[in-house]
């Protein structure tokens, strides 16, 4: 055996090859949840991403160090994908004053020294690419004394109430938000072009992934829902018209993405308001689903309100994972097979995690065959995404693995800390 460390390949500094990358399984058929899956030309060593979270922590736009030690360690605690918080195409697209952004080139350098680290630990690295529509200009969540009340970022707070824009000019809420401007078709235009060349920029700052925000009433979720959408152009009005920006932007980014990257798109699946004559429900989500492989989308993320103040969410362990589920189950039923399914929400339990994601073993024909209610566990997603787990606790993929008996691969540095057999963890 070698007594030479192995350097990674294609970093300017020395730091050892984690080869297999952490957070592969080493253990012989393990659970699907550990199983490697391929998209695209993307090969993940298990179905474990962490979702997309924003720090409020970016200097006009530009990530920092900080979010160098964030993702970077998070992405090297074994995670197959890593997804940067939303990222705004346009500086009124930013939630708050402090978002990251991608609308000039300045923003680039910042998130390839994340990749080009996050590639030298043997990990991808995604990024969301958003606008917050008419959620736009508000505070980081700390500076507002009720615990989910937005606070309006004014122009001496370095916001721009007066430029912010929305299907429709319906503020989300009277209180914390501004009242949006409803857009021209050359706005429309403007964010359609934002996100392709913010797309362009993503490749060349190394990205593996784009996820395109579609959920929690941003702008394009916020053009989805006939609430917050009353517009009478092309752009509102009928399921088509509504979905328009949505794939228009899908277009855009696609065609000037490489053929080899995976794109997803995450969604509000429901905007929770049942009580609603018109709302966008599941039922409209299987809808779109079904027109997304056709347009180069190869995973939906399923999440689920924030387009309305007077949403009612029915909130229970379940409650995100089961539309999933739904959703899965529909497009299975008219034999829709290229769509995965991402689960995300209250996703903290390693038997949980497994389970979701759970198929059974490939027949001999290479197909995988689904799990139908066998001892209560049926596939509900093919991915599961996970937020707030992973900053209680970053080494979530070690501990899931330790729990399901499990070995898999450690960072080659921290393998002396490995959970040990017996152990109370
Ligand atoms: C601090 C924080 C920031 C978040 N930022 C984003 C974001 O940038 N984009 C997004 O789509 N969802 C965002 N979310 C939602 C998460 O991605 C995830 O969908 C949600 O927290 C539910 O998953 P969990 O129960 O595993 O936390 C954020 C959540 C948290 C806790």
């Amino acid at each position: 055996m070698s007594k030479k460390s192995v350097a990674a390949p294609n970093t300017p500094y020395f730091t050892p090859a984690q080869k297999p990358s952490a957070g592969t399984a080493l253990s012989e058929s393990p659970p699907t949840l550990f199983k490697p899956i391929r998209i695209r030309d993307a090969e993940f060593q298990n179905r474990i991403w962490v979702a997309p979270m924003c720090m409020y922590s970016a200097d006009n736009g530009k990530l920092t160090d900080y979010h160098l030690v964030h993702l970077g360690g998070l992405a090297f605690r074994g995670a197959s994908l890593t997804i940067i918080e939303a990222t705004s195409v346009l500086p009124n697209g930013r939630i708050t004053p402090q978002d990251a952004g991608l609308w000039e080139d300045a923003q680039i350098a910042p998130i390839k020294k994340v990749a080009d680290y996050v590639h030298s630990q043997g990990q991808k690295l995604g990024i969301q690419l958003a606008h917050a529509g008419r959620k736009a200009s508000t505070s980081a969540p700390w500076l507002s004394k009720v615990r989910g009340k937005a606070v309006l970022a004014t122009e001496d707070d370095g916001g721009w109430p007066k430029n912010v824009m929305g299907p429709s000019a319906i503020p989300w809420s009277t209180e914390g938000y501004a009242i949006p401007r409803e857009m021209t078709l050359e706005d429309i235009a403007d964010v359609i072009q934002a996100f392709k060349e913010s797309a362009q920029r993503s490749v060349v700052a190394g990205i593996d992934v784009i996820e395109i925000h579609g959920a929690h009433g941003y702008l394009i979720s916020s053009f989805l829902s006939a609430i917050s959408n009353q517009r009478t152009d092309e752009y509102g009005g009928t399921f088509e018209n509504r979905t328009r920006l949505l794939i228009d932007i899908i277009k855009a980014v696609r065609a000037v993405i490489p053929e080899s990257m995976p794109l997803l798109v995450r969604v509000s699946a429901t905007e929770w308001m049942n009580f609603a004559p018109e709302q966008w429900d599941v039922e409209s989500t299987i809808r779109l689903a079904k027109l997304l492989p056709a347009l180069g989308v190869d995973l939906l993320d399923v999440s689920s309100g924030g387009n309305n103040e007077a949403q009612r969410i029915e909130m229970h362990n379940h409650f995100q994972v089961g539309i999933a589920g739904q959703i899965r189950d529909a497009l299975r039923a008219d034999k829709i097979t290229n769509l995965l399914i991402g689960a995300v929400g209250l996703i903290t339990e390693a038997e949980y995690a497994r389970d979701i994601v759970e198929s059974k073993t490939p027949s001999m024909s290479g197909d995988c065959v689904e799990i139908e209610d066998e001892q209560d566990i049926k596939t509900k997603a093919d991915i599961v995404l996970v937020a707030r787990q992973f900053l209680r606790e970053p080494e979530w993929v070690f501990r899931v693995a330790f729990r399901l008996g499990i070995d898999v691969q450690w960072p080659v540095q921290y393998g002396r800390a490995e959970f040990q057999k017996g152990s109370r963890i």
